[in-house]
């Protein structure tokens, strides 16, 4: 969108040119190609420190990051996300599922009882996904993780979200690119990665952020839709569109 730039000293009206915060949040586009160079450590700190600032509920802070930047270490995380991948593949993919008829009406139920966790959107990826042809971390030479303190007040996960959007903003500003990777949470259970990772009780995995130098500029402007907004004010009822 085409802004006006803004006089200085003045109140900044819609159409008036984006400040740098504002430019930071809207430019932003989730990287799924990285160069094959390291992410300088003091960079990391500093983008972890904008995470560690983020809003929380009762300011409890129901996070915990865990910095993975041993490319075979990625590389074996992404290696048991795809098999996780293909052990659900039979039930989600159900048409092609070779357990027959019996595939449909377990993969309706199970998305009925779970209608978040198996959403078709984003996780009609998984065959995909199992088939190599979706990349899980996308070659990113750093993996923040993402822990979730399951003592946390409220709902921690909007914590995390927090936390995770001022990492990933944060990033941006300093001509980095992330991606965020929700499928990190098929590795939760798994006891490996937990004895690996030194993750207990009450820290789980909830989310994972990778990190990289972009290759070339990502997709452009995702499409977002219009949400109407109600608006209600001296007595009146508008709606912004
Ligand atoms: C909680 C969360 C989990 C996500 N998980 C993945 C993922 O596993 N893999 C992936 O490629 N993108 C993932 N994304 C990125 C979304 O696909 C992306 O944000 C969305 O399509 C909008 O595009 P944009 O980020 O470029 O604006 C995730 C985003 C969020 C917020």
């Amino acid at each position: 969108m085409e802004k006006k730039e803004l006089e200085q000293g003045t109140e900044p009206s819609v159409d008036d040119d984006w400040n740098p915060v504002e430019r930071v949040i809207l430019e932003r586009r989730s990287v799924r190609y990285y160069r094959d160079r390291q992410v300088p450590e003091n960079l990391v700190r500093r983008i972890l420190e904008a995470g560690r600032f983020a809003p929380s509920a009762g300011n409890y802070q129901a996070w915990r990051c865990i910095v993975i930047r041993d490319r075979g270490m990625i590389d074996a995380m992404e290696k048991d996300v795809r098999m996780m991948c293909r052990m659900l593949k039979p039930v989600l993919a159900w048409e092609t599922s070779p357990l027959g008829p019996v595939a449909k009406p377990v993969a309706k139920t199970l998305t009925w009882l779970l209608p978040n966790k198996l959403h078709h959107e984003p996780y009609g990826a998984i065959p995909a996904m199992a088939d190599g042809k979706v990349g899980v971390f996308h070659g990113a030479p750093t993996l923040i993780l993402l822990l979730k303190d399951k003592r946390g007040p409220g709902k921690p996960e909007v914590d995390i979200g927090c936390c995770g959007e001022n990492i990933v903003l944060a990033a941006h500003s300093h001509g980095l690119g992330t991606c965020w990777v929700g499928f990190v949470e098929l590795l939760r259970q798994n006891p490996i990665w937990k004895k690996r990772l030194g993750i207990e009780y009450p820290y789980e995995i909830c989310e994972g952020i990778a990190l990289g130098y972009p290759v070339g500029k990502p997709d452009g402007m995702v499409p977002r839709e219009i949400h109407h907004v109600k608006w209600f004010e001296n007595g009146t009822m508008k709606v912004l569109t």
